[in-house]
């Protein structure tokens, strides 16, 4: 059998095989977070399409947590219903349903919102348009510790199987996470234990909310690309302080602290996932423009990691673990009973 399409068991739920959607931003709820139409068919349909776990976009733990207007919301139980039926929609193909739990800090977009961070440093100082954050007091950390445990607690109410927190792409829990962006000088600076202590705070309370059966995936940007920045060095030693801290997989990311131009390739990531995953002993996450069945098996094969991602090659092709499973002659069980023929047409 083709290791990509092998299930993987992670605490008490199975994935049916090592192809995930990758959270992805659709800009496309109101100015209340809510879901709409659009994110109903979107995610249901990649569930259709075979992958085993479908991780939904950025969703904001607080309004001011937002990246933009459009954005995702779970800071409220009014957000439930709406999570709840892309749950079931994901559900009634197969597949695991996911959530990506966030906080933009400073890259908060949203104008009317306060803007927070762990130091008062803007993202980019060339930009004019964008705002100096307020550094965080004690009393702010506590409110977002406790905004991702109701968040948590929402998420189960929906009834999805995994949460992911982000801790990449330059937003709060990552800003805590780099020399660059954390010059604090209290518990939660990055010299006590590489800025770990507010991760490991909520990783605490949101175990309180989150049955110990299921996973909760940490998604980190291995690195800054800068002078001084994170690598996947220093972030591994991150990651070994939070080993008893209820992390089941790390997902394996990169860039979006500070501006810097990062030169990508097929598979660029890959490696940062594989070095994370020695030093550490996690189990990993790895993808960045993989875009070929023969690629992703390559990488579950040689056991660089446990799953891949896959973000904008699904955007175009919602059915690629399909593809995937007729590039590789694997026989799979899960295609919609509906599509069936589309083996007999081979
Ligand atoms: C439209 C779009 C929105 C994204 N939004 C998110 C997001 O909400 N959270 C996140 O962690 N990454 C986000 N990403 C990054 C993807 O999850 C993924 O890591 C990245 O696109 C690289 O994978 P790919 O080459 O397979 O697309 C986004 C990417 C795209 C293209």
């Amino acid at each position: 059998m083709n290791q990509l399409f092998s299930p993987l068991k992670i605490k008490g739920v199975t994935l049916r095989n090592r192809i995930v959607m990758a959270p992805m931003c659709m800009y496309s709820s109101d100015n209340y977070g809510f879901v709409k139409p659009f994110h109903k068919t979107h995610y249901e349909t990649r569930a259709m399409g075979g992958v085993s776990l479908v991780i939904l976009e950025a969703t904001a733990v607080e309004s001011r947590g937002r990246i933009s207007a459009n954005d995702l919301g779970i800071w409220s139980d009014a957000h439930v219903d709406g999570l709840k039926e892309i749950v079931d929609g994901i559900h009634r193909h197969g597949a695991l349903a996911g959530i990506q739990l966030a906080h933009a800090g400073r890259k908060c977009g949203v104008l009317s919102e306060d803007i927070i961070a762990p130091s008062p440093i803007n993202f980019d100082d060339e930009d004019l348009s964008l705002r100096i954050p307020r550094e965080m007091t004690e009393r702010d950390i506590v409110d977002v510790i406790y905004a991702f445990e109701e968040a948590t607690r929402r998420a189960k109410e929906a009834g999805f199987d995994v949460i992911e927190l982000h801790g990449a792409h330059g937003y709060l829990i990552n800003e805590f996470l780099s020399p660059l962006t954390n010059l604090r000088e209290d518990k939660f600076s990055y010299n006590e234990a590489f800025g770990t202590r507010f991760i490991k705070d909520i990783l605490s309370s949101v175990r309180q909310a989150w049955p110990e059966e299921l996973p909760i995936f940490f998604r980190v940007s291995a690195e800054d690309y800068a002078e001084g920045g994170n690598t996947s060095y220093t972030i591994s030693d991150a990651l070994l302080t939070l080993k008893d801290s209820g992390i089941d997989l790390i997902n394996v990311s990169s860039g979006g602290v500070v501006p810097a131009r990062i030169h990508t390739f097929d598979g660029y990531q890959t490696k940062f996932a594989e070095i994370i995953k020695a030093r550490t002993q996690y189990p990993v996450m790895a993808g960045g423009r993989i875009k070929t069945a023969q690629m992703a098996e390559e990488i579950i094969r040689n056991e660089r990691a446990e799953l891949v991602f896959l973000g904008r090659q699904l955007l175009i092709d919602p059915y690629f673990a399909l593809h995937a499973a007729e590039d590789l002659k694997q026989e799979i069980d899960y295609t919609p009973v509906q599509y069936s023929r589309w083996k007999t047409s081979r």
